[in-house]
């Protein structure tokens, strides 16, 4: 590239001349008829291969034991009180807390809204069914499939700026005086997409929120919570003891899985809780279960032991991770940075790459990408019913390619940034700098609105959900 500086400091000429550079850089990435997928954030064969050794356990008969009890037959409908252990030690709370389910966090996310409709959540006055127009807070850019949850169930669902420390509090302390705002969605360890960290404060704001709805649900996935790749583990607070210290236990279900720890798919889930939303769950789960898989629970307590030995296995992850980020940091700092087109964050955990592009250029940018063989996540799908207001956001998932793939990818996409950014300096003013990194600037104009934000942006959650 013959002039890296900021696009917006070129001159109509030059940019035109870079245009044409680009664009043949583009065509000739377009001949290498490449098939690369930086879409989902997957663990890669080689994270797979090294939990494999999990198959080796459950070989004698001594350990289809646990407790004195047989893990192969019904019972324990909680989970096996070993594996409630070993979630409570993650977790940090307390094993009577924590309900050990089947293989997917995201099954009991839904299952948990299902109920407050069928019957309810224990503080209801009735079934969310019975209710009228029901809202719900969406951190975003967030997790599509948080959003499809609530989008399946009629929710109006209300977009909160992410800040550096965690949702926007001021919009949500105002947005719960509304009785029909049911609750929120957080990741708060390496949120998804941002790899942003509550900050203390924001943790305790959320643990006092006083919310007009008396079944007020703070939706705490905590996918994330030992999932560090860069540098030491961050211990993390345990938001079931914060919020009972603000005085309300029963206003937060925390969510985990070994998804990313051992096998997607083949791992174990666990939700945890106040002990009376325990109690009152519990009653509900007996109606549709006799127990969940007991032996998969088995399988991962002799694999994972506790907290120590998780995290050990972690790091191990963290190293065959670590290289895939780097790779995509140092393609975007070296191609990217100096342009002034993009800013990303620099996770030290989770699996994402949140990246903001020039405002208008997120669709434009991944539709090329597409074209020269790079599938990523879909513009939008980070935001509510797919539609990022300021078409800025793109999700770069690292984990799964092998890394002369990711080299690849990261090229192709780089070329799809300036290209479209290009383009969109061709037909349009050109950007002030508050236009390059919508976050900031934006938020006040969130604030303004929300939480109107949704009918001031003429949002309507389309008929059926594309793109997912
Ligand atoms: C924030 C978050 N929650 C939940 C999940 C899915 O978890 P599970 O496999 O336990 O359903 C993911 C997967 O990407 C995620 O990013």
């Amino acid at each position: 590239m013959a002039n890296m500086i900021p696009y917006s400091r070129m001159t109509p000429h030059e940019r035109e001349l870079e245009y044409q550079e680009v664009r043949a850089e583009y065509e000739l990435l377009k001949e290498r008829g490449l098939k690369l997928n930086m879409a989902r954030g997957k663990p890669g064969k080689e994270q797979l291969d090294m939990v494999s050794g999990i198959f080796e356990r459950m070989l004698t008969p001594e350990e289809y034991l646990s407790d004195g009890e047989d893990v192969r037959n019904y019972g324990e409908l909680a989970g096996l009180p070993a594996a409630r252990r070993l979630f409570a030690d993650i977790l940090g709370c307390k094993p009577e807390q924590v309900f050990v389910g089947g293989n997917a966090s995201l099954q009991l996310m839904y299952d948990t809204i299902t109920k407050a409709f069928t019957h309810g959540l224990l503080h209801s006055e009735r079934p969310w069914h019975k209710e009228g127009m029901l809202r719900w807070l969406c951190p975003a850019p967030g997790y599509d499939r948080h959003f499809r949850i609530t989008a399946d169930f009629g929710f109006e669902m209300i977009n909160i700026p992410m800040t550096p420390t965690g949702p926007d509090m001021d919009i949500i302390e105002e947005a719960v005086k509304d009785p029909s705002v049911k609750g929120i969605w957080c990741v708060p360890k390496y949120s998804n997409p941002d790899g942003i960290i509550y900050s203390e404060e924001t943790i305790h704001r959320l643990a006092d929120l006083k919310p007009a709805a008396p079944d007020f649900l703070i939706m705490w996935d905590n996918a994330y919570v030992v999932h560090e790749f860069d540098g030491e583990y961050i211990p993390f607070p345990d938001m079931l003891s914060i919020c009972q210290q603000h005085g309300h236990p029963d206003m937060v279900i925390e969510f985990a899985s070994t998804s990313k720890i051992t096998l997607p798919g083949a791992g174990v889930s666990c939700f945890a809780c106040s002990e009376d939303n325990m109690s009152y769950l519990k009653r509900l789960l007996s109606v549709q279960a006799i127990s969940f898989d007991k032996v998969n629970q088995q399988r991962h307590v002799l694999y994972l032991k506790n907290k120590e030995n998780t995290l050990n296995l972690m790091r191990k992850h963290a190293e065959i991770l670590r290289p895939k980020f780097k790779c995509v940091l140092d393609t975007l700092e070296r191609e990217i940075a100096p342009l002034d087109i993009a800013e990303w964050n620099r996770p030290k955990g989770g699996y994402f790459v949140s990246l903001n592009a020039m405002p208008g250029t997120a669709r434009r940018t991944l539709k090329l990408c597409r074209n020269a063989g790079v599938t990523m996540t879909p513009a939008g799908a980070t935001f509510p019913y797919g539609l990022d207001p300021n078409d800025s956001n793109i999700r770069i998932a690292p984990s799964f390619p092998p890394l002369d793939e990711l080299q690849q990818a990261g090229e192709v996409f780089c070329t799809c940034l300036k290209l479209a950014a290009l383009k969109q300096l061709r037909s349009g003013p050109l950007p002030g700098r508050q236009n390059i990194l919508p976050r900031s600037s934006e938020e006040n104009k969130y604030k303004r609105n929300a939480p109107d934000f949704n009918k001031a942006s003429g949002f309507t959650a389309p008929k059926e959900q594309k793109n997912y």
